[in-house]
């Protein structure tokens, strides 16, 4: 293994960092905890946009923002190489200013030279489902075109300030996954009868410009800067060897595959510029420039799971075992799905999410949590053979370094971290850490893999 291996973690700005007082908010924050709505809601808010009373986890997520400096240390004596963390454009930008608000810029620097302290490599996501509320308020998110202005104003701002000490930037969290909730990835509502696709391919087409201009500006500032998008890495078998299932699993892959091809490539694929062309989305001479021009470095990809695609609509795959939360647990999907993406684009490939999300139980200040080590390490395994398999990974972090407020579901007891938060589904709770079994056997694996051992 490469010395230089970022073995690492996640975390995310809208799920940890809390300190509402000093923001504004983002599109999560109005989103309440529900199992069966939550999800629903993260692609159309309806009446959440009015803002109603009621118990809104994201506000105070798991007080990161108070926490930073014992938390890092904690990170720390895991042994951390890196940590990507989202930093918050609505702490940034409060509303629809030019000005940055400095308290904001300085909590990221001392985030930032916390992390250097302990020789962790920060790794910055620019938005984490957690755009400000006030662009979907006033422009109705990146389905307008003057977000993208926006967003190079803020990224400007933010890569000028931190680019002496953050070498890896990320644009967007999973991308794709605005192929689902449009509003928390796009920050777009629908209105009246609006065709859902053509709006979500113009939310698109405004992102992934978003996504060239961050490439531009980091190599404009700093050539040596790297910069990629996460995508969601969550292929499909075809379920049985119908031609008509192998079809539909096809169809599956270019709903993903017809961003990423666009950030890596710079060129849109014939589906989707027969797509753009069908809904009246304009390829615009000047941006085809930028497009080409400045294109990723590498790909983040999250990979929690696989799918079935099936021509009938099923959605199981009676072969896999399945988390408590009904997410596949597919080890050997992670090696396939690498091979995959390098095959097509061979860049250098970041994993920034992989984990398992679970019901713990806190004993005595201890987390025997023995199944999270057992999925961990086989998909260790399993991107090591895809190294193997010659397949460019540049790190592997997990999700997450510590538990945080889940996103599908708004919960706290949907657990993913390494570091046990005390904190409650109705917020009850000390926010007292707890470092869990899998901690120190991360700490381990750390040192081996790295050869400090
Ligand atoms: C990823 C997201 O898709 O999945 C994270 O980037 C999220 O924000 C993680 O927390 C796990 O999903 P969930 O819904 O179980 O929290």
């Amino acid at each position: 293994m490469n010395k230089d291996f970022l073995w690492g973690s996640s975390i995310s700005g809208g799920q940890c960092e809390g300190g509402f007082a000093s923001r504004s908010e983002t599109v999560v924050d109005i989103i309440p905890q529900g199992k069966e709505t939550r999800f629903q809601y993260l692609n159309q808010p309806g009446h959440y946009l009015d803002k109603p009373e009621g118990f809104y986890p994201s506000q105070k997520g798991v007080e990161f923002y108070e926490n930073y400096k014992e938390d890092i240390a904690l990170y720390a004596q895991m042994g951390l190489k890196a940590l990507r963390f989202s930093v918050l454009w609505s702490r940034i930008f409060l509303d629809d200013t030019l000005e940055p608000n400095e308290d904001g810029l300085k909590f990221y620097d001392d985030v930032i030279n916390e992390l250097k302290k302990y020789n962790i490599e920060p790794i910055i996501t620019t938005i984490h489902f957690d755009m400000p509320l006030w662009i979907v308020e006033k422009y109705n998110g990146f389905v307008n075109r003057k977000v993208v202005d926006l967003y190079q104003h803020y990224v400007h701002t933010i890569v000028n300030r931190y680019h002496d000490r953050v070498k890896y930037w990320i644009s967007y969290c999973e991308i794709n996954v605005m192929n689902h909730a449009l509003y928390m990835v796009g920050g777009t509502v629908l209105k009246g009868n609006e065709d859902r696709e053509q709006v979500l391919l113009q939310c698109a087409y405004h992102k992934l410009l978003g996504n060239a201009l961050l490439v531009k500006t980091c190599h404009d500032i700093d050539p040596t800067l790297k910069v990629g998008c996460e995508v969601a890495g969550s292929p499909a078998y075809p379920l049985t060897s119908s031609p008509l299932d192998y079809q539909e699993m096809m169809k599956e892959e270019r709903r993903d595959t017809r961003f990423t091809d666009v950030m890596v490539k710079g060129i849109f694929p014939y589906y989707l510029r027969k797509q753009c062309e069908e809904y009246g989305i304009e390829i615009k001479k000047e941006d085809e420039d930028i497009f080409l021009n400045h294109t990723l470095d590498f790909i983040a990809v999250s990979y929690y799971k696989t799918q079935v695609a099936s021509h009938k609509g099923e959605k199981e795959n009676p072969l896999l075992e399945k988390t408590p939360f009904g997410w596949s647990i597919d080890p050997l999907g992670m090696r396939l799905m690498l091979n995959k993406m390098y095959e097509r684009y061979e860049v250098p490939i970041l994993i920034v999410e992989n984990g398992l999300g679970t019901f713990d139980k806190l004993e005595d200040g201890k987390v025997h949590d023995d199944y999270r080590i057992d999925y961990l390490s086989k998909h260790i395994q399993q991107m090591e053979m895809a190294i193997e398999d010659g397949v460019e990974v540049i790190g592997y972090l997990t999700w997450a370094a510590m538990d945080v407020v889940s996103t599908s579901e708004g919960m706290m007891s949907k657990r993913y971290g390494f570091i046990y938060v005390d904190r409650n589904d109705d917020g009850t709770g000390s926010l007292k850490r707890y470092p869990k079994d899998s901690f120190y056997w991360y700490q381990n694996l750390i040192k081996e893999k790295s050869g400090e051992k």
